[in-house]
């Protein structure tokens, strides 16, 4: 039997290349070796997002984005949390097991309120209960589908953690494995992808490349790299260049390396190496980026693909709520 691998999107905007290279990649090759489950956290993000406009655009937005990228939703279940209330059921369940202090210790959280207490703001200002239990939702989230593993980047490895704790105490109550204990899978940043700015590609940084740029704009975004003042004559270092860093997450071991020969040669301006990557940008891209157009020009078959994700998903969920109110007494 293949072990179970879950993780969870929270839709908070467009997807950029960081994403793609980061986060998307890693997780669909999860798929070769795992039976793996991937859903769109809608509820998490009404902890922040409260225009229903742009929830239900980034919703949409990023379905359409995963699907455009690769995920098959014939190998992965590919679900909406919201369209999975055991979901819920499962949280009230293990509210009982979740100590108010732990959830005092959440990272998040505790950010929060230090936020507002250097702010001489009151120390809960702004903070809604959602986010204050957010860890209890998402080890809900975890523990419905009998995850071995969950593969998360290091700010979330706390989460599974809790998840772990919760499964644990329900398990020792009772006296028997009612729920299965979730393991964090950190990924190691698979790749690093440079921003237009020198960082790390980050939406917070705004020097993201998004992943379904129009072909224009992304010209006109990778024109804008920021170089050195080296002249067209010098001999160049690919290896300190943004611009060639960027390459090697598209380009071909034989594109790489010719590309390295013409800077290390000298002769070669900026404007040419831009030129380059934009070429083999847009050779990637342009199929994923029709893709997405497609998907999101045809909004009932985006739907039909989530609907049967979420009727594959809510037995398996069914089947652990009622496990714990077996247990419980609650049956
Ligand atoms: N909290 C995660 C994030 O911010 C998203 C998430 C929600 C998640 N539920 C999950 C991740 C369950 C892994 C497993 O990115």
């Amino acid at each position: 039997m293949r072990k179970i691998a879950l993780t969870g999107i929270k839709p908070t905007g467009i997807l950029h290349v960081g994403n793609y290279f980061g986060a998307i990649k890693p997780a669909l090759a999860l798929a070769d070796e795992y039976d793996t489950r991937l859903f769109i956290a809608d509820y998490h993000a009404l902890n922040t997002i409260k225009d229903p406009k742009e929830l239900s655009a980034n919703i949409r937005q990023v379905a359409a984005g995963w699907l455009a990228a690769g995920l098959d939703p014939e190998k992965i279940i590919f679900y909406r949390q919201s369209a999975v209330p055991e979901t819920f059921e499962l949280t009230t369940q293990i509210m009982a097991f979740t100590s108010k202090g732990l959830m005092n210790r959440a990272h998040a959280y505790k950010a929060a309120v230090q936020d507002n207490t250097e702010k001489g703001d009151d120390p809960d200002a702004g903070i809604n209960m959602g986010l204050f239990t957010y860890p209890v939702l998402m080890a809900a989230d975890i523990i419905l589908f009998d995850a071995d593993v969950v593969p998360v980047g290091k700010d979330q490895v706390q989460h599974v953690e809790m998840a772990q704790d919760i499964a644990q105490a329900v398990n020792f109550n009772y006296k028997q494995q009612v729920l299965k204990v979730p393991q964090a899978v950190v990924q190691e940043e698979v790749a690093v992808v440079p921003g237009l700015d020198g960082r790390k590609m980050s939406k917070s940084y705004g020097n993201t490349i998004p992943l379904f740029a129009p072909e224009k704009e992304l010209r006109k975004l990778i024109m804008r790299i920021v170089t050195n003042s080296q002249g067209v004559e010098e001999a160049k270092d690919p290896d300190t260049s943004q611009i060639y860093l960027l390459y090697k997450l598209f380009a071909s071991a034989e594109e790489q390396q010719a590309l390295a020969k013409l800077y290390r040669a000298g002769g070669m301006g900026w404007g040419v190496a831009k030129e380059e990557l934009f070429r083999v940008v847009n050779r990637e891209l342009t199929p994923v980026r029709e893709r997405y157009e497609a998907i999101m020009a045809d909004p009932v078959t985006l739907d039909g693909i989530l609907a049967k994700g979420a009727a594959k998903a809510r037995p398996i969920a069914a089947a652990t709520v009622k496990r714990f109110r077996k247990a419980a007494g609650i049956d």
